[in-house]
């Protein structure tokens, strides 16, 4: 037994998996269903329907049943051939970790050296595939946000750029933890390939992968080598039968849980999702702001114009004591730094099923562990970030 203040609900401010609407574990809690017809065909279908909408699509999506690192496999295998080219744009950890994935299945992967204070530079991306004249480039990998920096990268100006260089490599971006929380426009943006998971922005466990590919992305299937039965596009395309769409049994409580999700998206709107999502980031970068006044604390991405919605990185040398004071004392679990940031960084997920009270838990938390520590705050984070949120409470 121990005086501790921590006990109560656990608070998760990790920047995925994300909370769970207690609607979708809901609509996970029911009895094995009939798996050849019925209520669960019809519901698998209509996602199906439904996720273009999600990535602003007329395009076609895949599911795996498997997390994010699959739907990367299912991307790379159904589009490109052993030892072709591919360019991975850095700007972290997530799409050279994704390029390695393709490394082992035989391609040769080249990476944009970037910052992992800072976005792509579409300038840079011009150039390299400008020097590219026999267009060996088969593929352009990038992420919209990288989840260990927390950086946004623009992904209409890295079109444009490819667009300029006139390279015809497939566009694939990541989108897995971005999708329902930033805006994300596939084909307004020229993009051929989206990548998702089920557990970031769209409030479903971790199980499931989506892969949206345009015709291009179709039609570079029909001579890709890499591809492999189980990720194979070609059978889970027909419609009939259903359980070939996910190339065995349905991950069924996945499916519902799914269906809740965007429903729930539906309800609220995606471009309200997005502007939530807007909003309460601003509230974090706020307290941020006010917190580096006292120079013991920083942004990652300096420029707001650059940082995810979903997540934010904070540098600063308290981050370990941060954080387990934060989960032992408090409750409260933050964002463990990723390869790179070690001891000197944190994370706080602001992503998919969150609202004011939540976040300015969070925020709230972390400032009373922080002075709890010694470290000396000049300005309030929490009012910093109460006052940020205050004229966006009533929206007209
Ligand atoms: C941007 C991004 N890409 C890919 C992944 C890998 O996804 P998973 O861990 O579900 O395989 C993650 C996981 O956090 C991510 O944030």
């Amino acid at each position: 037994m121990s005086r501790s203040l921590k006990h109560g609900r656990e608070q998760v401010s990790i920047p995925g998996p994300s909370v769970i609407p207690d609607r979708v574990l809901a609509a996970m809690n029911r009895a094995m269903p009939n798996i050849y017809e019925g209520e669960l065909v019809d519901t698998s279908h209509s996602i199906l329907a439904d996720l273009p909408a999600i990535a602003r699509t007329e395009g076609e999506v895949f599911i795996t049943v498997s997390n994010g690192h699959g739907a990367w496999d299912m991307a790379l295998s159904n589009t490109l051939s052993r030892g072709d080219q591919v360019l991975v744009l850095e700007s972290g950890l997530f799409a050279t970790a994704w390029g390695a994935l393709g490394t082992t299945a035989g391609l040769e992967v080249q990476v944009l050296p970037g910052s992992d204070r800072g976005a792509v530079d579409p300038g840079a991306v011009e150039d390299i595939l400008k020097a590219d004249k026999c267009h060996a480039i088969k593929a352009i990998l990038v992420v919209q946000v990288d989840t260990a920096s927390s950086v946004r990268n623009d992904i209409g100006a890295i079109r444009r750029a490819i667009d300029a260089a006139a390279h015809p490599a497939l566009y694939m971006v990541d989108c897995i933890a971005s999708l329902a929380c930033e805006r994300y426009e596939m084909d307004a943006w020229g993009v051929d390939v989206t990548v998702a998971g089920s557990q970031k922005g769209l409030m479903v466990p971790p199980g499931l992968g989506f892969v949206w590919a345009n015709e291009k992305a179709a039609a570079a299937y029909e001579h890709a080598d890499l591809r492999t039965g189980y990720w194979d596009w070609g059978p889970r395309r027909r419609r009939v039968p259903h359980y070939l769409r996910y190339c065995g049994t349905p991950p069924i409580q996945h499916v519902y849980a799914m269906r809740t999700a965007l429903d729930m998206l539906a309800e609220e709107g995606l471009e309200n999702v997005w502007w939530r999502h807007q909003v309460l980031a601003g509230a974090v970068w706020a307290a941020v702001d006010a917190w580096s006044t006292s120079g013991q604390v920083e942004h990652n991405i300096a420029d707001q114009a650059m940082r995810s919605t979903a997540v934010t990185t904070v540098l600063t040398g308290h981050a370990d004591a941060l954080r387990v004071s934060a989960r032992d004392d408090a409750g409260l679990i933050l964002g463990v730094p990723l390869t790179g940031y070690e001891h000197k960084a944190f994370r706080i997920g602001h992503m998919g099923h969150l609202n004011p009270p939540m976040l300015l838990g969070t925020v709230g938390t972390i400032e009373s562990v922080l002075l709890s520590l010694g470290v000396p705050l000049d300005k309030s984070g929490v009012a910093a970030a109460a006052a940020y949120l205050a004229p966006h409470l009533a929206p007209t």
